[in-house]
């Protein structure tokens, strides 16, 4: 499967989604990040993000925001969301006859009782933040696992 994490910027939740679930699946599956807004384009994560990553093991040091855009619906099977903007700002670019499942991340960690991942360049919870994107992508590895 090729799976896109997207959020807003594409410096904290989508590049922290996508080094945790590459370090859980990345042998089995192709793993990007994107985000809806332009506005960090070319950098890498956001700081104190990195630093609560690498705590937990995860590299996140070489990932580079992009903006995500209708030839992602080409490139991934299925495309997530951190929050109902990320979906509703995704649906905006889909093209027309595209079939490629968006989803939001949250729907793959029920047991949080969560709909959304908030997003910690705001609330500060980086550590929430991480506690919720791994309990998602041990989910989606898991809702994965049968399809292939
Ligand atoms: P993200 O967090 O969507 O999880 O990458 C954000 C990072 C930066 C901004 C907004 C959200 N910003 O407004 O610059």
């Amino acid at each position: 499967m090729r799976v896109l994490f997207v959020c807003l910027g594409n410096i904290c939740r989508s590049p922290a989604a996508e080094g945790v679930f590459r370090a859980q699946a990345g042998d089995v599956h192709e793993i990007d990040s994107a985000g809806t807004a332009g506005w960090h384009v070319g950098k890498p994560p956001y700081g104190p993000m990195q630093a609560a990553a690498g705590a937990r093991g995860i590299d996140l040091s070489g990932l580079r925001a992009r903006q995500v855009g209708r030839a992602d619906f080409d490139r991934f099977d299925l495309i997530i969301g951190m929050d109902d903007s990320n979906i509703a700002d995704i649906e905006r670019l889909r093209p027309a006859g595209s079939e490629t499942d968006v989803r939001l991340f949250t729907d793959f960690a029920p047991e949080t009782g969560m709909g959304e991942v908030p997003d910690p360049y705001y609330t500060r919870d980086f550590e929430g933040a991480l506690d919720l994107i791994e309990a998602a992508a041990r989910g989606l590895k898991q809702a994965l696992e049968g399809r292939g």
